[in-house]
């Protein structure tokens, strides 16, 4: 069948994406797929009405990609896509609104807020440690650590939303969970020597993943068990990649879920192909599963 890969996009991860489009668009045509790839720009209704193809993989990440637009626009089309549809997608990228569905289904957030960006530039709105971020962009964009009262409110960049989340930060280890299907894959433990930050995630050596994570085994089973409650939580479809950090000071209550990605990257060496991997699942029997797992 025929298959467009939609990639690129309008967002701040548009760069990533692209790596994750062509990825996906090679390890499809090595399924067997006839394969259109598609920088998805303004006229994308028009190019696919043009392309006609039996199914949309969405290799798109961030705003407009990963929100619920492009999904409501391919199911105004009529066309089966990958990944979830639009309301599980709008709810996850609303970091605020996911916690809420989180906090319902009982696991285990941080405190947040949403608030002004002039008000978190011109005091501490939450006692320090805290993290403040877009409510709605991914890959660490736009993300800013305040330490300790010593230091001054952040001074946000003026790229930045008008209201933005502010959360309690969570120390300790980053742990991330796909889901594909029903089927929690592995947990992975990312190794940076700083701050997890976009050019941690996307800078080669940047970071080091350890799959399976060497954990105790309650704590491989509790990131497992989260990440599928939350994919349900959202009412996610096809694949997922859930967040966590670990306190390990703390045992199983140091664990904290930060967010769960709809979209996440898809790059043979990223996340949750390398999970795949590891249940004995390669990139292109994964983006096939994605093509054929497909619905709108
Ligand atoms: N937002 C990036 C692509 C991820 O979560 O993998
Ligand atoms: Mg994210």
């Amino acid at each position: 069948s025929r298959v467009a890969v939609l990639m690129g996009g309008l967002s701040a991860e548009r760069e990533v994406s692209l790596v994750s489009g062509r990825e996906c668009a090679q390890a499809l045509r090595e399924a067997g797929f006839q394969v259109i790839e598609v920088d998805a720009d303004r006229d994308l209704c028009a190019r696919l009405s043009e392309i006609q193809p039996d199914v949309v993989f969405n290799a798109l990440h961030g705003r407009w990609g990963e929100d619920g637009c492009v999904q409501g626009m391919l199911e105004w089309l009529g066309l089966p896509y990958t990944h979830s549809g639009v309301l599980a997608s709008a709810l996850a990228m609303d970091k605020a609104r996911a916690k809420e569905a989180y906090r319902a289904a009982g696991l285990p957030i941080v405190e947040s807020r949403l608030a002004c960006t002039a008000e978190v530039k011109a005091r501490h709105v939450m006692p320090p440690p805290y993290v403040v971020k877009p409510n709605n962009e991914g890959s660490s964009v736009g993300v800013y650590l305040v330490q300790d009262a010593a230091n001054s409110p952040p001074q946000l960049g003026a790229d930045m939303p008008e209201v933005v989340m502010v959360e309690t930060y969570a120390p300790g280890r980053e742990l991330t969970v796909s889901v594909m299907g029903e089927r929690a894959l592995a947990v992975t433990d990312i190794i940076t020597t700083g701050w997890y930050d976009y050019d941690a995630k996307y800078k080669p050596g940047g970071s080091r993943h350890v799959v399976p994570a060497d954990l105790p085994q309650e704590i491989t089973a509790a990131c497992l068990e989260y990440a599928l409650r939350a994919h349900r939580a959202l009412g996610c479809r096809g694949l997922s990649r859930t967040d966590f950090r670990w306190d390990e000071s703390r045992g199983l209550a140091g664990l904290i879920l930060l967010e769960t990605n709809t979209q996440p990257g898809m790059t043979p060496t990223s996340l949750s192909p390398e999970q795949a991997a590891q249940c004995g699942i390669s990139f292109p029997e994964l983006c096939r599963w994605m093509v054929e797992d497909a619905s709108c």
